[in-house]
């Protein structure tokens, strides 16, 4: 959308923006440059300069705005009413607006702020504040009707979200049922952060890898894009968790609102706790004053390291529910709230060189050697510069100062450099053209249509990559037990294993005779090795590491073919008509396989005794189309005299239905043997469920014994 040499230029008048150097008719030219900023982070997912940085850039337009209200323009960044609605779900309108929040950076804004709160109430006593923190994921509201959570949503333009209800009811910080009927609500919409606790989203990021998937930049991303997956299962496997913070709407029996049946917030948040929701706890507080605030949010940004989530502040919330209705909100926040921001983790340092590492799938990723710097917490020497165009456009020279931050506050990340620093020493970053890896002959990167990423086909496609072999022989490739990645590196430095086919060659009377080895570990890697050779055809084409071809891709495309070599002849539509499979996909397994270097790979495999022929687990489950059951949920409950249960589950499924394990109003069929018990009372209760004894079931489908 934007040339290059324009984005230079926005780059640089962002920084005279932040720096409060004079700039021609800066009003018009902050609005482009906030709107540029806006489709870096949001369209590209690249932004280039920090959150912190954006949100002075937002506020100094908001301060020009506030002294010149007829300036504003229409198509001014704080005209927008923010919104992320995605079509693909259905909307849902919030029982009441999710707002967002004021800033504060420092102890003098939190007093201002406290000033503001007396005028507007009347007052010169003290305000008693709830503090907690700012949890740095995605917005969520719950809905619970009759104590049943109904309904969830993302914030959407805060006025509608998206309807994830069946996302948010995979997550177990999530009550299906809480008795808000005790506190005698019977309607309520609660507010939240989904976030992904750190040690979680190392092992989310580290499946996805090993699937050949994209990682996640952060923890935030993988949240929020979690909750609006279209499949709930995927949102179920990502670890998110949710801290409720607010409850939004109350209503009785008689439709009443009853929010400030209560007086405080804080009683609100142990109500939710009580009620087994997740509530912040480590960071709440209510302080007695706003000094007492200014100093519990300052004690506890230190502490920010040892959370097992991310926050990036605390929220401060006049706590008297009475006021705080008196008081209420703009279009934008709450008077009565503000968010006191952390400083982002950033120091400088100096770049000192440029190294470029080779990826798995032959991807070049220069990283910035610098000056090591301690910023929160951690000692910082490497940082991804992730490719050419990111250099460039940061016009980054090895001998530059550079701003460092830890993005998503894990990940260090390079804002900027500081060109007004430069001595003319500085030296422009020269991004190879040949792979910096010795194939004994040059290797020269190519880049695909679309990517930004720099590779060299040798090591995509061509042996000599020990990371695929590595890969090959892990749990999440051939899964070959006691190879392991220490014994690929031996095994590759006394050349027996140059590719993936010669895992399945190796001389085990000389594998004896290494140190550490004998008879039973070089027979225990044999017998694997042996037993590999005959995994289903989906796990074989998964281990090829074929860029973007994880597990489900390869189940699917092995469901479709008898064997490997079949995948030679396929043309990309070939594999985009199989249902849930793109053309990003398609293109590369393609590629991969019309590179002979991998055919042949492939066929000295097959020499050394791989079977590549579909087996029976990567055939697809048959599945009857208009069958008896079809869509038909069913359960079957006490003890059945002719069919063993798995046996029947087993023809249930085939003949269209689902088995469910519990009796329910989601509960279509229900099959009673001898001695049925509580689950037959309780479907004769619902009166929805239709009964039936085993042999009309067996009747029903024409089962012959
Ligand atoms: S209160 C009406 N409390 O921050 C009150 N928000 O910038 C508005 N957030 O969209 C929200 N932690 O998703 C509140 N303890 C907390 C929070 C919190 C994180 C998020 C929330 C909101 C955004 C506003």
């Amino acid at each position: 959308m934007y040339k290059a040499a324009e984005e230079k230029e926005f780059f640089k008048d962002s920084k005279h923006f932040l720096n409060n150097q004079p700039i021609a008719s800066s009003y018009d030219r902050l609005i482009e440059v906030l709107n540029y900023h806006e489709w870096k982070y949001a369209v590209m997912n690249d932004p280039v300069i920090s959150d912190f940085e954006y949100d002075q850039l937002f506020d100094a337009l908001k301060n020009i705005e506030a002294a010149n209200p007829l300036l504003i323009r229409p198509d001014s960044p704080t005209q927008r009413i923010a919104s992320d609605l995605n079509p693909d779900f259905p909307s849902v309108a919030h029982l009441t607006p999710m707002l967002s929040l004021g800033n504060s950076y420092n102890a003098d804004d939190l007093f201002d702020f406290d000033k503001q709160i007396k005028k507007l109430s009347g007052t010169d006593e003290d305000v008693i504040y709830n503090i907690e923190p700012k949890f740095d994921g995605g917005s969520i509201a719950v809905v619970y009707e009759n104590d049943l959570l109904v309904k969830s949503a993302t914030r959407g333009n805060g006025v509608e979200g998206e309807d994830i209800t069946p996302n948010a009811k995979t997550l177990k910080s999530i009550p299906l049922k809480a008795a808000f009927s005790k506190f005698g609500i019977v309607k309520a919409e609660l507010r939240g952060e989904a976030i992904i606790p750190l040690a979680l989203f190392k092992k989310v990021n580290e499946t996805r890898e090993a699937e050949g998937l994209k990682v996640f930049a952060n923890p935030r991303n993988a949240a929020t894009g979690g909750l609006r997956t279209k499949d709930a299962n995927e949102t179920s496997n990502r670890g998110i968790e949710v801290f409720m913070f607010q409850l939004s709407y109350a209503e009785d029996k008689d439709g009443n609102n009853v929010l400030s049946n209560f007086k405080n917030h804080s009683d609100h948040l142990d109500m939710l706790r009580q009620l087994g929701f997740k509530v912040p706890k480590e960071g709440q507080k209510v302080a007695k004053n706003i000094k007492a605030v200014a100093k519990f949010v300052s004690d506890f940004e230190s502490k920010r390291d040892s959370l097992d989530y991310e926050i990036d502040g605390m929220v401060i919330k006049v706590n008297d529910l009475k006021v705080q209705e008196a008081i209420g909100a703009t279009q934008h926040h709450p008077r009565w709230a503000i968010a006191y921001k952390f400083k982002a983790k950033q120091a400088t340092t100096s770049l000192v060189d440029v190294e470029y590492q080779i990826g798995k799938v032959g991807s070049i990723t220069p990283v910035a050697k610098v000056e090591p710097v301690f910023l929160a917490g951690v000692t910082i020497s490497s940082i991804s510069l992730h490719n050419e165009d990111f250099i460039n456009q940061k016009d980054l020279r090895i001998g530059d100062k550079v701003l460092v931050e830890r993005a998503g506050d894990v990940i260090p990340y390079i804002v900027k450099s500081f060109p007004e620093l430069r001595t003319g020493k500085e030296k422009k970053i020269k991004f190879p053209k040949y792979c910096p890896r010795d194939h004994g002959e040059q290797s020269e990167l190519i880049q695909l249509e679309g990517e930004a990423a720099w590779r060299c086909p040798i090591c995509q496609f061509g042996r000599d990559n020990i990371q695929k072999i590595i890969f090959h022989v892990s749990k999440a490739g051939m899964d070959i037990d006691g190879f392991g990645k220490s014994n690929v590196e031996r095994f590759y430095d006394l050349g027996w294993v140059q590719d993936i086919s010669d895992v399945y060659n190796l001389p085990y009377q000389k594998m004896q005779q290494l140190d550490g080895f004998g008879e039973k570990s070089a027979l225990k890697i044999q017998k694997s090795v042996e037993k590999a050779k005959y995994n289903s055809l989906q796990k074989l084409l998964a281990s090829l590491s074929i860029h973007h071809l994880g597990k489900k891709a390869s189940k699917l495309i092995a469901e479709q073919i008898n064997h490997a070599y079949e995948l030679k002849d396929w043309t990309a539509e070939d594999f985009t008509n199989i249902k849930d499979i793109g053309p990003v996909v398609a293109e590369n397994v393609k590629a991969w396989f019309a590179f002979p270097g991998n055919f042949e790979m492939l066929q000295r495999m097959e020499e050394r005794g791989v079977d590549f022929s579909q087996k029976e687990e990567d055939k697809p489950k048959e599945v009857i189309l208009d069958a008896p059951l079809s869509g038909k949920s069913i359960l079957f409950t006490g003890s059945l005299q002719t069919l063993k249960r798995k046996e029947a589950q087993e023809i249930a499924e085939a003949n269209g239905a689902k088995n469910i394990s519990a009796v329910s109003k989601k509960l279509d069929i229900l099959v009673v043997g001898e001695k049925a018990g509580s689950k037959l009372t309780k479907a004769q209760a619902l009166g929805t469920v239709k009964i039936m004894t085993e042999q009309e079931f067996i009747d029903l489908l024409e089962l012959e014994f």
